[in-house]
């Protein structure tokens, strides 16, 4: 479970590379280095699964976001490129989309955010019944719906927020 991340609330054009960097260090280098080190020991035991704390964001990017966003995508896209590679050695890879989650991170802002229980009881739930692509709360459903139908429209919706 790859949940370790920071949000340095970066924008791509004016904040300094060094905060872009630090969410591509944590969010995108460290988690595949953290799956680098593990995936010999998964595939020792024959089997095992893969789960990457990804975001709603990673789907549409949210511009007071946008670094953290681009590291969750790029996250995401190395997820699916894993799933491929790991199909065979035993180990499944599942991507987490939450929306806003009541933990530290989202702490100095002030909007409706669902508890860590939940998200953790979602993301268990998700894993039971083989899900690839998680949506643990009742906004990330919601987003992914709108996505997967009209993309455009995601990016829309949150250029607007
Ligand atoms: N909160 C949200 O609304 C939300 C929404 C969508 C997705 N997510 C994702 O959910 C995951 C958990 O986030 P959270 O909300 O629990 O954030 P958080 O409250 O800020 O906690 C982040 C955790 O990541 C650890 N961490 C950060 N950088 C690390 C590093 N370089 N090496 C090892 N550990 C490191 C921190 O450890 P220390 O305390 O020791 O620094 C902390 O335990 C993240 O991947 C985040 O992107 C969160």
């Amino acid at each position: 479970m790859n949940n370790a991340g920071t949000a340095t609330f970066a924008s791509v054009l004016e904040s300094p590379l060094e905060m872009i960097s630090r969410d591509m260090q944590t969010n995108y280098y460290g988690t595949l280095s953290v799956i680098r080190a593990f995936v010999p020991v998964l595939e020792k035991s024959g089997h095992g699964a893969i789960v990457n704390l990804l975001t709603i964001v990673s789907l549409a990017s949210m511009a007071v976001l946008g670094g953290y966003s681009a590291s969750k995508a790029a996250l995401y896209s190395a997820t699916q490129a894993l799933r491929k590679e790991l199909k065979n050695r035993g180990i499944s890879v599942h991507g987490v989309f939450p929306g806003p989650v009541d933990t530290d991170m989202t702490k100095d802002f002030q909007i409706p955010k669902t508890s860590p229980v939940e998200v953790a009881r979602a993301i268990l739930e998700g894993l039971k019944r083989g899900a690839e692509d998680i949506y643990p709360d009742p906004m990330a459903l919601q987003m992914s719906e709108l996505w997967s139908k009209n993309p455009k429209e995601l990016e829309k919706q949150f250029a607007a927020m």
